[in-house]
């Protein structure tokens, strides 16, 4: 990389940063008694994420010259469906998580009901932030900006694949791959999708893109399979320790082991990196957020 440009995980951080300040303005503060429901709407989106889907898009945004605040209002509403996820996927009734970036999760800190609310509310939270004129002058633009999102988010992205992460797949890699690309994958893709959803596009460069994001998205998810096997619950922030083993879920990790779940990390970083030779030296910052990514510990 050129030394000139700054770090890659100083633009990370920038990102993250940018990311959390534009939340903080778009949601809501109430008064009332729905103040508890605010307030937990702001506990699950303001805590310390990574931004990774924010990242993506403010980086394609910065790819094609795209203006900041749209992209950033759009990664803002992908954010708020990403923290939504997180507080369902975190109930008793689901993955009955207590901890999660480091603190409580909702329904800890809060309680089931007011989880429950705070993940629907941040999920319509998104829809109006994305529809909003300030999101993109164009009305057609802005519609279709509002049905990806809606695709990625539903039965055949994210709350599909949930679905069948707990109906639990067994002993079939092709169905935990489509199970990863669902849950994990469509929101990973979503955010390449909608800045290139404003911008004026080579298709060749389009489609670069998108295979970048399927298969970072399906490489981020076997990652987190990894560190729940062997990460290390303090510095994940969330718990580890085999707990997808012992509620009998199916992934890489649980069907191949670790290292074989490695070694499919390993296989895809190239075929990763590789989408990206069409961009030359101006996907620099995505090039290496590929190893940042999928090296993490956190
Ligand atoms: C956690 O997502 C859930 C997965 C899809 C693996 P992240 O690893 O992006 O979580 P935060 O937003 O940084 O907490
Ligand atoms: C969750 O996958 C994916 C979502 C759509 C939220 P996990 O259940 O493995 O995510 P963590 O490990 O709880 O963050
Ligand atoms: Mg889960
Ligand atoms: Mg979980
Ligand atoms: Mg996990």
């Amino acid at each position: 990389m050129n030394p000139t440009l700054p770090t890659l995980a100083k633009r990370v951080a920038e990102a993250a940063d940018l990311v959390t300040v534009a939340l903080d303005e778009l949601l809501p503060r109430a008064d009332g008694p729905e103040s508890r429901l605010t307030e937990a709407m702001r506990y699950a989106a303001l805590g310390p994420g990574k931004r990774l889907r924010p990242f993506f898009a403010l980086e394609t945004g910065r790819l094609f010259d795209l203006p900041e605040r749209s992209v950033l209002r759009a990664a803002c509403a992908l954010e708020c469906i990403h923290a939504y996820s997180l507080v369902h996927d975190d109930l008793p009734c689901m993955d009955d998580d207590d901890l999660r970036r480091g603190r409580a999760t909702v329904h800890k800190a809060y309680d089931e009901a007011t989880a429950v609310l705070a993940g629907d509310a941040l999920q319509t939270i998104a829809f109006e932030i994305m529809a909003h004129p300030d999101t993109h002058e164009d009305g057609g633009i802005r519609a279709d900006l509002v049905r990806r999102l809606a695709i990625a988010s539903g039965a055949k992205g994210m709350a599909g694949g949930q679905m069948i992460d707990l109906l639990g797949v067994r002993d079939d890699l092709g169905a935990v791959a489509r199970m990863q690309r669902m849950k994990t994958g469509a929101l990973i893709v979503c955010a390449f999708e909608l800045p290139l959803a404003m911008a004026r596009v080579k298709e060749i460069e389009r489609a670069a893109l998108l295979a970048f994001g399927r298969d970072i998205g399906l490489a981020y998810q076997i990652v987190d399979d990894v560190l729940d096997a062997e990460g290390d619950t303090e510095t994940l922030g969330k718990a580890a320790g085999g707990k997808d083993a012992a509620r009998g879920k199916a992934n890489f990790v649980t069907l191949l082991g670790v290292d074989a779940a490695k070694e499919r990390v390993n296989h895809l970083t190239d075929q990763i990196k590789g989408h990206l030779e069409v961009f030359g030296s101006r996907a620099q910052y995505l090039e290496s957020a590929v190893d940042f990514v999928l090296d993490r510990r956190t």
